[in-house]
């Protein structure tokens, strides 16, 4: 998409005291002689002061840091992130139009920015208050369809919940951000469906932060969602292909934590405790000796 500067220009800009005196604690980050390495800071303060950048403000945002006017308008120009010509009073919204978010619905959500903001991006609805603009991936994939407004995101939307969350920030309120359906983070919007059973939670990232409760696993978040996989009654149990799920009849619970497991009177917990502990070349097959044992350890 072509960016361009607006061809209405304010004619000057400054920095209010507070954001100058920031502004110029940025440069002091940097080594002498590489001042120019704030330009993205003092370009992003500029607009959180006027709500766009103006070429009076990218103009003098390259003058603090001794540089070029075009090379502050190369990095002005280049990020979306940079708003070149003013914004909604309350907000912009940035609908996220790249793959994911499109096969999951982003051009419905364009149409309701079409219709309750403004026919085309980047332009002011009626009342000032809000514009829209379609953006490339924001990263937040797997909450698809989603749109960023000012600093939050707001996922899962549906063109019902992005017309109420207009409406809401038309009144004045601040939406929660986040998934909009309800979802903790990005797991099945059904629910778990796979790594759910003690052997696949081990390997599941998500699942590894939860606590083994019996039935349920307690989520970082402090509520619980039922453990799915059943209990592989035993070692040879059928298991199916698709689900990884015990297919044998149920015919009697799950032993409890602790439980011996045959009589030798070590538990799962021990032997895998053990297991993990031994040195790596004497993990073998059950009968196999190893040459060390066979020879006494000596040679
Ligand atoms: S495709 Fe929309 S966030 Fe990645």
């Amino acid at each position: 998409m072509l960016r361009r500067l607006h061809p209405v220009q304010p004619d000057s800009f400054d920095f209010t005291p507070a954001n100058l005196e920031w502004a110029r604690a940025q440069m002091t980050k940097y080594p002498e002689g590489r001042q120019q390495s704030a330009i993205i800071p003092l370009l992003w303060r500029a607009q959180e002061q006027e709500g766009w950048l103006s070429r009076p403000a990218i103009e003098t945002c390259a003058e603090m840091l001794g540089m070029a006017y075009i090379r502050a308008l190369e990095v002005a120009t280049f990020y979306f992130m940079f708003q070149l010509q003013p914004v909604g009073t309350v907000a912009n919204i940035q609908i996220c139009g790249t793959t994911t978010c499109m096969i999951c619905g982003a051009e419905a959500l364009i149409e309701v920015c079409k219709r309750k903001i403004a026919p085309a991006p980047h332009t002011l609805s009626a009342d000032g208050k809000f514009s829209w603009e379609e953006v490339e991936c924001l990263g937040a994939c797997a909450n698809a369809p989603m749109a960023q407004i000012g600093k939050d995101y707001y996922e899962d939307l549906t063109p019902e919940s992005l017309e109420a969350l207009i409406d809401r920030m038309s009144a004045g309120e601040v939406p929660q951000p986040g998934s909009q359906t309800g979802r903790f983070a990005s797991e099945p919007a059904e629910g778990l469906t796979s790594l759910t059973g003690t052997e696949g939670s081990r390997m599941n990232a998500s699942v590894q932060l939860a606590t083994d409760l019996g039935e349920t696993l307690k989520r970082i978040d402090g509520t619980e969602a039922p453990i799915l996989t059943k209990w592989r009654r035993t070692p040879d149990a059928a298991v199916d292909d698709r689900s990884g799920r015990d297919t044998a009849p149920e015919t009697e619970p799950r032993p409890a934590k602790g439980t011996p497991v045959d009589d030798t009177g070590i538990t799962e917990q021990e032997a895998e405790a053990a297991s993990a502990a031994r040195p790596r070349s004497k993990r073998e097959p059950a009968g196999v000796r190893s040459e060390e044992t066979r020879d006494g350890g000596k040679d």
